[in-house]
């Protein structure tokens, strides 16, 4: 239980700032304005955190009600994780995109801005109110009907940061389809492999993308590369984003605003199951071909709302901007579903953290007076690296909460962000959750959890996170360590592996029976605070972007004249982990510029540029035990330098391999 006392916070210490005070570097909530927050004192936290666990159907009942239901649940839950057997809200009836659009024009918001958009070139931005932003929904979701579009039919989204992606999620949830968001950076071939995994009907993507320096990534390009292989695609839908020329295929490709400038306005939305599909998005992990992590309707859309109104302390005039791209759950979750659920103003942004300069952030947040902001530990490190003036000019007062998200938040990091953004005066979140948990799981509450940076502190409501020893025995108590699970469901939680149910059993809960294990280790501190360590399995954290091993190494294993790959992470200063490949060529096939460079564009041809290797070592040999399985734990020792500290390698088919991959040389 925790037991964070209010007594700790010393309110009248330095009024108005976020001050560090007792125990040497835990931060304390004590501005004024925190007083209004939605939960405002760690008593208020313990309090409805032990009720929402002490009667979870009755909590989660209580919090379904923010929505609108055409017709409410009979039963709060039904879980059973023995069985991977997970429902919430049953029978429930709603339609998400009511909930995000139609609703707030009802209750008399209709004219306030939903969408900033905020283009890659600065003097490009456009925002949209909740009534223009629900024709277009309407438009398009009747030019998917016309071609033929279905309730349960799968509808892919291989787009860069435009208006038109959040408006076809939110299309498609309005006639019952279920959207499958392909980030944009994804090759053709990880495209068509998403495409044919979950048979999209249709395709939308649009002409080319503009990102940073880079102005015509070419999206059409790969989609038709990835379509020659497709059966399942009848049409593809294309927005013109830059106008340059692309080629279109007669009877199958149309464009967006042909299509919908005589669109009908008219679009009942359909009334949906609460355990009706809402989206498929495709996450890796440690083994096997990526996921399609299913998310449904009502419970998650309720978690999103929730989560995002009470973490970031949401006010109805806040402007609140999550910099994450939509082709990742937090883009899904706390850029459209839970701002947009909630009646926000939400930025979607185009571009990227140092285009055109490295205050471009800063620029946005005080060109639309931004008062949350949640961004990726590694965006602070680059932007860090870089020095202070380019914050110093910005005035970025209207900020007072800062959020972090995607892996963990160093200390120096933390500091900065503290210091330099938010003048002390603003709470951090440091956000611990999952594209499989669809929304925030461990996470400070601003106005309520002294924070430590680098700890993601304390559950979430209703969330009952253990910590399991490698024998699956839950470690009680405070100061300890071991593998993260979580004990019992929470309706943001995701229903199942897209097609194949018996993976999802596998993957998530038959190490560990009666627990959904996360994939991650966590230290406790004797306050019973989370520290994420990282993961367990064979997932890799790049960038905040989750890549899993077994990818790599088939894709470089792809490349003429490669014999076997192994890939492991290492600390990297500014992803947080990097990529290190080691590499066996064919017997007669010596190591050259040649060979690395058609490794590298395999890499980026079978998953994309982000996979890249940081680093390549051509190894005479891999590790291997006895019965051939590689020895990963000695790799990462080798990719971490950390070669003095080896442990026992006596199980190795041959121990003079790890010698030589000592010696070997590095090839960056
Ligand atoms: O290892 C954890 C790390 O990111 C993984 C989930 O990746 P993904 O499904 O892509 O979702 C990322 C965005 C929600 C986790 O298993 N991770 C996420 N947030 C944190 C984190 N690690 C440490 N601290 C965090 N705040």
């Amino acid at each position: 239980m925790v037991c964070i006392q209010n007594a700790l916070i010393i309110k009248s210490l330095n009024k108005g700032k976020y001050t560090m005070v007792r125990d040497n570097n835990t931060y304390f909530p004590s501005s004024e304005w925190l007083e209004n927050a939605h939960v405002n004192s760690i008593d208020k936290y313990n309090e409805i955190y032990e009720e929402s666990i002490k009667g979870p159907d009755q909590f989660w009942a209580s919090v379904a009600d923010r929505i609108d239901w055409y017709k409410r649940w009979d039963k709060v839950s039904d879980v059973d994780y023995n069985e991977a057997k997970i429902s919430w809200y049953l029978n429930g009836k709603l339609n998400v995109s009511y909930n995000c659009l139609d609703r707030h024009i009802d209750s008399g918001n209709g004219d306030k801005t939903a969408i900033i958009w905020e283009g890659n070139d600065p003097s490009e931005d456009k925002k949209y109110t909740y009534s223009e932003l629900l024709v277009r929904v309407k438009k398009i979701a009747n030019v998917l009907k016309s071609l033929g579009v279905k309730k349960g039919d799968r509808v892919c989204l291989y787009m860069q940061m435009i208006p038109e992606l959040s408006i076809a999620m939110l299309a498609c949830c309005r006639i019952g389809a279920v959207h499958s968001v392909v980030f944009g950076a994804f090759s053709a071939d990880s495209l068509r492999d998403r495409i044919n995994d979950s048979s999209c009907k249709i395709l939308i993507t649009q002409d080319t993308g503009v990102r940073g320096v880079k102005n015509n990534i070419p999206m059409k390009e790969n989609a038709d590369k990835a379509l020659t292989n497709t059966p399942s695609i009848d049409s593809v839908v294309v927005v013109k984003r830059t106008g340059v020329d692309i080629e279109m295929v007669s009877g199958r490709d149309v464009w967006w605003h042909e299509e919908t400038i005589n669109a009908s306005e008219d679009c009942e939305p359909v009334e949906m199951d609460s355990e009706d599909p809402l989206f498929i998005l495709y996450t890796s992990g440690s083994t096997g071909k990526p996921k399609g992590v299913l998310h449904t309707s009502g419970g998650y859309l309720v978690y999103a709302s929730y989560t995002h109104e009470i973490i970031f302390d949401y006010k109805k005039n806040d402007v609140y901007w999550c910099t994450a791209d939509i082709g990742w759950i937090t883009g899904h979750s706390y850029i459209v579903y839970g701002p947009m659920s909630n009646g926000a103003t939400t930025i979607m942004f185009e571009g990227v953290p140092n285009y055109p300069d490295f205050g471009r952030f800063w620029d946005v947040v005080d060109k639309h007076k931004v008062n949350q902001f949640y961004t990726a530990p590694t965006a602070l490190r680059a932007l860090m690296k870089e020095g202070n003036t380019w914050v110093e000019s910005k005035n970025l007062s209207s900020l007072r909460i800062l959020g972090t998200v995607g892996e963990p938040i160093k200390e120096p990091e933390w500091k900065w962000y503290n210091k330099i953004i938010g003048k002390e005066n603003c709470p951090i979140v440091d956000t611990w959750w999952q594209t499989e948990t669809g929304g925030i799981l461990i996470s400070p509450l601003p106005a309520a959890t002294p924070t430590k940076p680098g700890s993601a502190t304390l559950p979430f409501f209703g969330i009952n996170p253990v910590l399991l020893s490698d024998e699956g025995e839950e470690i009680k108590g405070n100061n300890t360590q071991g593998l993260l699970a979580l004990k019992t469901s929470w309706p943001g939680q995701m229903r199942t592996i897209y097609g194949d149910h018996k993976r999802f059993f596998d993957t998530y809960f038959s190490q560990f029976r009666g627990y959904y294990f996360t994939g991650d280790g966590a230290k406790r501190d004797k306050d019973g605070y989370y520290w994420i360590t990282g993961r367990v399995d064979d997932v890799l954290n790049i960038s905040g972007h989750r890549i899993g091993t077994a990818e790599v190494e088939g894709a470089i294993g792809k490349a003429n004249g490669v014999a076997e790959a192994a890939v492991v992470g290492f600390p990297h200063d500014i992803k947080g982990q990097g990529i290190y490949a080691f590499v066996t060529l064919m017997t007669g096939v010596n190591s050259s510029e040649r060979i690395f460079e058609s490794i590298i564009s395999s890499v980026v041809k079978e998953i994309g540029p982000h996979a890249k290797p940081d680093k390549m070592q051509f190894a005479p040999a891999l590790p291997k035990t006895r019965s051939g399985k590689i020895m990963r734990r000695i790799l990462r020792k080798i990719a971490e330098n950390d070669v003095d500290s080896m442990g026992d390698i006596s199980t190795l088919a041959d121990p003079s391999v790890v010698e030589s991959l000592i010696k070997g040389s590095i090839q960056v």
